[in-house]
This record gives structure tokens, sequence and C-alpha cells, in this order.
């Protein structure tokens, strides 16, 4: 099982498409273990995005991210961090497929209502940036044996 920092930017919770969003993760299979409404201060955006510093679009990133309420989650699922990314869809709302989140939900490039976490390494480090010990879950669904074939003893 892997855990992910998926981010509903301010621009999904503006725009009232939390539910929608969540409802995607959760009709996939994928478990919501996390979750927290919050203001990003501009020093944790700066943390969270510090690969990008120095970036032309690293100032506008950091300002939208904290200009107004994001919903942070923890998600959990065997290969989270890859399916996550492939339903967000291309970083930019104006590339991205249809059937996926930015390709459905945005036309802009740099509004694109959701983040995911893009590797193990990067997964651990910012759940660890957003959730103390202790906020992020462990807790079995009673339809997981539905989600997942374990008949081999091993979840699949
Ligand atoms: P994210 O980190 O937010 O999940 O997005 P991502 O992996 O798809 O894209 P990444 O390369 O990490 O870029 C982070 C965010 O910066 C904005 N961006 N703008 N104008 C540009 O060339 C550009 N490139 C990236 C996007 O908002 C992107 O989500
Ligand atoms: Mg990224």
């Amino acid at each position: 099982m892997e855990t992910t920092l998926i981010i509903l930017k301010p621009d999904a919770v503006q725009r009232g498409l939390m539910g929608r969003i969540i409802t995607r993760l959760e009709e996939k299979g994928l478990q919501i273990v996390g979750a927290k409404l919050m203001q990003i201060s501009p020093e944790l955006a700066a943390t969270h995005y510090k690969d990008h510093e120095g970036k032309g679009f690293y100032n506008g990133l950091v300002s939208f991210m904290t200009s107004a309420p994001v919903l942070v989650l923890a998600v959990r699922g065997i290969g989270a961090i890859t399916i996550c990314r492939s339903m967000m869809g291309a970083t930019f709302g104006s590339k991205a497929a249809a059937g996926t989140i930015r390709g459905d939900f945005g036309v802009s490039n740099s509004f694109n209502l959701i983040h995911g976490s893009d590797s193990a390494e990067a997964a651990t480090r910012e759940l660890g940036l957003f959730f103390a010990a202790g906020d992020v879950l462990e807790f079995a669904r009673a339809a997981d044996k539905w989600v997942y074939d374990s008949s081999s003893g091993k979840a699949e």
C-alpha cells in the first residue's frame, strides 16, 4: 500500500469542486486516510515547492497556493501515487486529456486544481509537511474485499 499527498488547490475549493474530485478518487477505489482544510503559509508553500525555486513560474505558484484555502488529503491504495498522477492528467489544463481531473474541470495552465506527489520519496516528504503523526489514519474499509482481489493471499 502507498499513501500519497493530494492538495485540492484554491481554484478547486473556490469553484466548489472538492466533492466531485474526492468522488473520483473514492470511486476508483482509493481510500482517503487524512484530510485537512487549511490556508497554506508562504513558508510552507516554499518548502513544498522547493524544487521549483528560481523557475519563472515559482513566485506565481507560491502566491496562488497561498491565496485561499486548500484541502489537503492523504490518499492510500496499491500504486496510489501513479494512479493519482494519471487521474490528475498533464500539468497544464489546456493540454490535459479528457477523462482526467485537470482535463475535465479546467483550462488554465496555472490554476490546475490539484497537486499529487510524483514519487515515493516526494510522498513521504510532503505527507510529513502537511500532516502530524496520528493525523493519517490506518483503518480497514468493509468494501476493500471487493476493491482488491485477495484470493491469492496477496491483494491485487
Ligand atoms: P503539482 O506539483 O502541482 O502536482 O503539478 P505537476 O507535478 O503536474 O507540475 P510541476 O512541474 O511540479 O509544477 C508545479 C506547478 O507549477 C505550475 N507550473 N507552471 N508556467 C509553467 O511553465 C509552469 N510549470 C509548472 C503548475 O501550476 C504546476 O502544477
Ligand atoms: Mg509537481
